[in-house]
This record gives C-alpha cells, sequence and structure tokens, in this order.
C-alpha cells in the first residue's frame, strides 16, 4: 500500500501572513518524518469564494469547477494539518469557508493543529476548530504545536522554532500516523 497522504492546509491568506512560513516548516517536518506522502495546500492559492453551493455539500452535488476542484483535492488527503492563525479568540473565516465547503471528502480521516499568535499561542483557535472538525466527523488528536509570541520567532522571514516545538510537531506527525493507519483501512473496506 503506498503512503497515506497528509495535506497541511495553510489557512491565513492575508498580505504579509506569517502562515505561510510556518506551514513550510511543519511541511519540511512532516516530509523528514517520512511516514507520508506530504502536501502543502494554501489556501490563498486555492482561492475558494463565499460558499456558493446551493446543495449542502452531503449530497455532493457540486455546480461549481471551483468546488469540484476543491473536492478533489481534500478527497485525495488522508490527514490533515491545519495551519491556523488566532483571529478573534477564533480561527480565520476563509478555513471555516473551506471546510463549510466539503463534507464527505473530510470524513473519517485524523485532523492535527500548528496554532500560533499573542499569549495563547492561538489555542482559543484549536478549541473552536476542533468542534468543527469534529461535526465533520474527522478524528483530531490531541498532541499539537502551539506557538506563542509568534514574531519573536522570525528570523529574516524564516520560522524559527524551539525544541519544544520541534518535539510536539514530531508527537502530533507520530499520532496522526498512528490515527491514520487504522482510519485508512477502515475507508477503504466500507468504500
Ligand atoms: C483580525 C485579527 C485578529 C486577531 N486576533 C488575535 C487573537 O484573538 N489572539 C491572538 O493571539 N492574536 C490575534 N491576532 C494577531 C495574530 O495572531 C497575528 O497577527 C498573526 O500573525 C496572524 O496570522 P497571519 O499573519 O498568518 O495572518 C489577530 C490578528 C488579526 C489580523
Amino acid at each position: 500500500m503506498s503512503k497515506p497522504v497528509l495535506q497541511v492546509v495553510i489557512a491565513s491568506t492575508r498580505p504579509g501572513r506569517v502562515g505561510r512560513v510556518i506551514g513550510e516548516w511543519f511541511y519540511e517536518r512532516a516530509v523528514a518524518g517520512g511516514d507520508f506522502d506530504v502536501e502543502l495546500i494554501d489556501l490563498a492559492e486555492v482561492g475558494l469564494p463565499f460558499l456558493d453551493e446551493p446543495n449542502h455539500p452531503k449530497l455532493k452535488q457540486y455546480e461549481h469547477a471551483h468546488t469540484k476542484e476543491w473536492s478533489a483535492i481534500v478527497e485525495r488527503g488522508d490527514a490533515y494539518v491545519f495551519v491556523t492563525p488566532e483571529y478573534n479568540h477564533s480561527f480565520n473565516a476563509v478555513l471555516k469557508n473551506a471546510l463549510d465547503f466539503l463534507h464527505q471528502e473530510w470524513q473519517h480521516k485524523a485532523a492535527g493543529f500548528v496554532s500560533y499568535g499573542g499569549l495563547s499561542g492561538g489555542t482559543r483557535a484549536v478549541n473552536s476548530l476542533r468542534q468543527v472538525v469534529s461535526t465533520l466527523k474527522m478524528i483530531p488528536v490531541v498532541e499539537a504545536v502551539n506557538v506563542p509570541f509568534v514574531p519573536q520567532l522570525l528570523e529574516n522571514g524564516t520560522f524559527k522554532p524551539n525544541d519544544m516545538m520541534t518535539a510536539s510537531a514530531d508527537a502530533l506527525l507520530a499520532e496522526l500516523a498512528k490515527l491514520t493507519s487504522a482510519l485508512r483501512p477502515m475507508r477503504l473496506s466500507a468504500a
């Protein structure tokens, strides 16, 4: 069996965002880990409009090419890591919109979180996000990377994690691999 696909989803689309460099760091860590085929999915590049499908996504009756393309991307993922900022004590609207667009594509797959922000390190964003991914029947893992005071860890536009963050990333990847090895055969046998 081929390696499972991990999609690292960069949620922030803001000009000047920090999210891209954090996402790239985690992507490289995941590639080095070797358990997954890793894809970097940047919502700025996906470029979805606000949800504009007439049918409930549960039905998978999509009218727009952008939805069909987004569906095909998410479908090939076996696990996801959402790289999320904290905006007003929650995750950002672009990510909520991207999640809302689809339904079956997300189901019965492991989800992990890399968050960043001020003092809270984006933990409030992750708490909100856990509720939403659980409703979509993703299985959120407890292990996570939370980066407080993110500007202090940027050097010349590169993210410089401390040892705790690197260890957290590896723990998150290990847990995702464990869960994915159980969920993937389950999904394939149900298909
Ligand atoms: C609209 C907005 C709301 C924010 N709210 C919070 C917040 O509630 N908690 C926090 O720790 N940081 C907050 N911040 C600061 C962000 O964590 C910081 O700007 C971070 O770089 C945003 O991620 P991004 O650069 O990838 O978009 C907020 C920033 C913006 C733009």
